[in-house]
């Protein structure tokens, strides 16, 4: 089969598009053709060797969290998928034995990892990470869910957001920025997003109630401010973010931090944390359920993620490029 493999980790031009070996599914696994698999930052991080994981990987490495496909083969003691069935990938791998694994949530395994292989025209995955996927769901549509939305939506279930609320999402225009905000938005929630680009700006008011144009810390706090106190922040930004973060929270609210794009550390105003009694939290993931939320929000029309461009496997590297331009609004989608 062909697969889009990173050979080493510098950036977009060391993607490869190459025939690796037929995946043979092992007991409790399935073969998927994939038809979708969806960019995250996190596979760019990869790419970089600015992820956590960088130190363990072989090479050529197929990365890809994100994929939806139809199974094309099931090995020994599956039954809960069977080939012909159209999936999509929960790309949570946890040990299935720790106290999280057995009383949850399930992304606090002590062993929690992710799937990597979607940017390949097969992956073979564990088979009770699949979820079938409803007729009127695409599989484009469904590739753009598992990392971003499940994301999102275990952010606001962290961060305890229900209707009526006001959420904050600085830099709401890539996967989990855009998820955040349709979800706030399915919850009864109001959200403000912003952006640096105008006219991602002018692509995210179909998604937000109310978009700021700026990056700037001091430009986003005085305009979240002129619109009101916030009552949760999802922030995937990090760096001078969390600050801004706390900066725009009434006393009391919360924020959930799930990434580092703006900076892998933060320096915090103490004396705002504890005397306005901020909750913080982390958030990576989240668990199956919440990919099962989120699947029939979107099914059931309430949610209709938004696919940038869609790119043939051969083509990854050029999505990639788009990623590392931070100029696509929504998803990249690579169709083996
Ligand atoms: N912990 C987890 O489980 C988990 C899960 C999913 C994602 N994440 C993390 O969340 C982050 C977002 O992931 P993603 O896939 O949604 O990324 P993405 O699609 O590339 O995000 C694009 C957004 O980030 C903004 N942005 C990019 N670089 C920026 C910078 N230097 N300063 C300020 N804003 C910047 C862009 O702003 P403009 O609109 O101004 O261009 C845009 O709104 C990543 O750090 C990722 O690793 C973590
Ligand atoms: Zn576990």
């Amino acid at each position: 089969m062909h697969a889009a493999t990173f050979t080493e980790l510098t950036g977009p031009e060391a993607i490869d598009y190459q025939t690796v070996p037929d995946p043979e599914p092992g007991p409790g696994e399935a073969v998927v053709d994939v038809a979708a698999a969806s960019l995250n930052r996190h596979d760019l991080f990869v790419l970089r060797g600015e992820s956590a994981m960088s130190d363990t990987i072989d090479f050529p490495f197929v990365s890809g969290l994100d994929l939806a496909g139809v199974v094309d083969s099931v090995g020994p003691n599956v039954d809960s998928v069977a080939p012909g069935d159209r999936v999509v990938l929960c790309p949570n791998r946890t040990c299935g034995t720790c106290r999280f694994c057995r009383d949850g949530p399930e992304n606090l395994c002590e062993q929690f990892g992710l799937f990597h292989g979607a940017f390949a025209e097969q992956a073979c995955v564990s088979s009770d990470r699949l979820l079938p996927l409803p007729d009127d769901v695409d599989a484009t549509t469904a590739a753009t869910l598992p990392t971003a939305y499940m994301t999102a939506w275990h952010m606001l279930r962290r961060t305890d957001v229900t209707a009526g609320d006001r959420v904050f999402v600085p830099g709401a225009t890539g996967n989990v920025g855009v998820a955040a905000c349709q979800l706030i938005g399915a919850l009864g929630a109001e959200s403000i997003g912003s952006s640096g680009d105008s006219a991602k700006c002018d692509r995210l008011a179909a998604h937000a109630d109310h978009v700021i144009e700026g990056r700037d810390p001091d430009v986003l706090r005085d305009a979240v401010t002129d619109i009101g106190p916030v009552d949760a922040v999802l922030n995937h930004l990090g760096g001078e973010y969390v600050q801004l973060g706390l900066d725009v929270l009434r006393r009391g609210g919360r924020m959930a931090v799930c990434g580092k794009t703006a900076g892998a550390s933060a320096e915090i105003a103490v004396d705002d944390l504890y005397w306005d009694q901020y909750r913080l939290t982390g958030s990576t993931m989240g668990t199956q359920p919440d990919l099962e939320r989120v699947l029939s929000l979107v099914a059931s029309g309430a949610v209709e993620p938004v696919v940038d461009t869609t790119y043939d496997l051969a083509e990854t590297a050029t999505a990639f490029r788009r990623m590392e331009n931070s100029d696509a609004f929504g998803s990249l989608v690579v169709t083996p």
